[in-house]
């Protein structure tokens, strides 16, 4: 099987940055590309505050951090991935600009290099059948918080070789990641069934059936779920949950994957969640606070 030493990362926001995070701390080298110096100094900045975290909690030895942070180069040019062995992006869920940037990436990166989408939802081949080498593409699903949660999901689509899916595969295991295979259909096995659940209970909150911190609290402590589905919404990003469902909803066109009216409005009104402060929950004082404007 073909060595991995450099990985590409396109993106360093919410998941992007976790991903560049637990792929140094592997002991991969890691070129994290972003849009502007910006949005890549903001990602970075999370990495080391991460790393710090770990030492401090005793979970990383400062010598394995420092390394880790050493592994990492963040650059702006996609040229800096042109001799990377595996580009994973972890762009907007937007499969325009996905094609965009892959038009330009697949130009500049090594012929015998890899190919990932780290999408939620869009199905991979789009993706792949837009670049030179749809046999060297595969669907890398990671969770959020990338450096915590346990699964990756390796998406074969129609054209990705063996060779490719065993690269994926080997590379999620080395992250210490349990490696789950899946087909290329929208939204692979999480979010096929997370996405419903998560809209129904922004249905049951519509419907009346509890308020945003009784139906939260109910699913933790009835269901043993670390976070309830409201708070989840949030964490995921309203936009990027809003995102799936349109995949989803145009790919099956069923009543279950369709944006419920409050997640509808809470987008026009900017409300993403965490990221922007304001979701289900209000995020500017020390607790999150149910949003009294809902
Ligand atoms: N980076 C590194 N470590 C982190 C972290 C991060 N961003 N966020 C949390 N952690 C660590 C903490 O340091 C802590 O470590 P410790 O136990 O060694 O002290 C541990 O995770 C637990 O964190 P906290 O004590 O701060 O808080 P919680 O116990 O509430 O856990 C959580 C936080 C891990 C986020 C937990 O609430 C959880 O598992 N929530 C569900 C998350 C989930 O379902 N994610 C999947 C979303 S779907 C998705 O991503 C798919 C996409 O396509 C939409």
């Amino acid at each position: 099987m073909a060595e991995i030493s450099k990985v590409g990362i396109l993106g360093a926001g919410l998941m992007g940055h976790g991903i560049a995070q637990v792929t140094a701390e592997a002991g991969y080298e890691v070129v994290v590309r972003e849009v502007s110096d910006d949005k890549l100094a903001q990602g970075i900045g999370k990495i080391e505050k991460q790393l710090a975290r770990a030492v401090e909690k005793g979970k990383a030895e400062q010598a394995d951090a420092d390394a880790a942070r050493g592994r990492i180069q963040g650059t702006v040019h996609y040229r800096d991935l042109a001799d990377c062995d595996l580009v994973v992006e972890a762009i907007t869920e937007d499969l325009g600009l996905k094609l965009e940037m892959w038009r330009e990436v697949d130009q500049i990166v090594k012929p015998d290099a890899y190919l990932a989408t780290n999408t939620s939802s869009l199905p991979v081949i789009d993706q792949a059948a837009s670049t030179g080498r749809p046999e060297r593409f595969l669907g890398l699903h990671f969770f959020n918080p990338a450096q915590v949660m346990k699964l990756l999901e390796v998406v074969r689509c129609v054209t990705t070789s063996d060779e490719a899916l065993a690269v994926g595969v080997d590379y999620g295991k080395k992250l210490g990641k349990l490696t789950v295979q899946t087909k290329d259909k929208a939204g692979f096995i999480v979010n096929r069934l997370l996405v419903p659940y998560t809209l129904d209970a922004i249905r049951a909150y519509e419907e009346g059936v509890g308020s945003i911190a009784e139906i939260d609290a109910a699913m933790k402590a009835g269901a043993g779920h670390p976070m309830g589905p409201l708070a989840l919404a949030d964490f995921v990003g309203l936009d990027t949950l809003g995102a799936i469902c349109d995949v989803l909803f145009d790919e099956f066109r069923e009543r279950r994957f369709a944006k419920p009216p409050t997640l509808r409005k809470m987008l026009a009104a900017g409300w993403y969640g965490r990221k922007s402060g304001t979701g289900f929950y209000d995020y500017s004082g020390e607790e999150p606070t149910p949003n009294p404007g809902l």
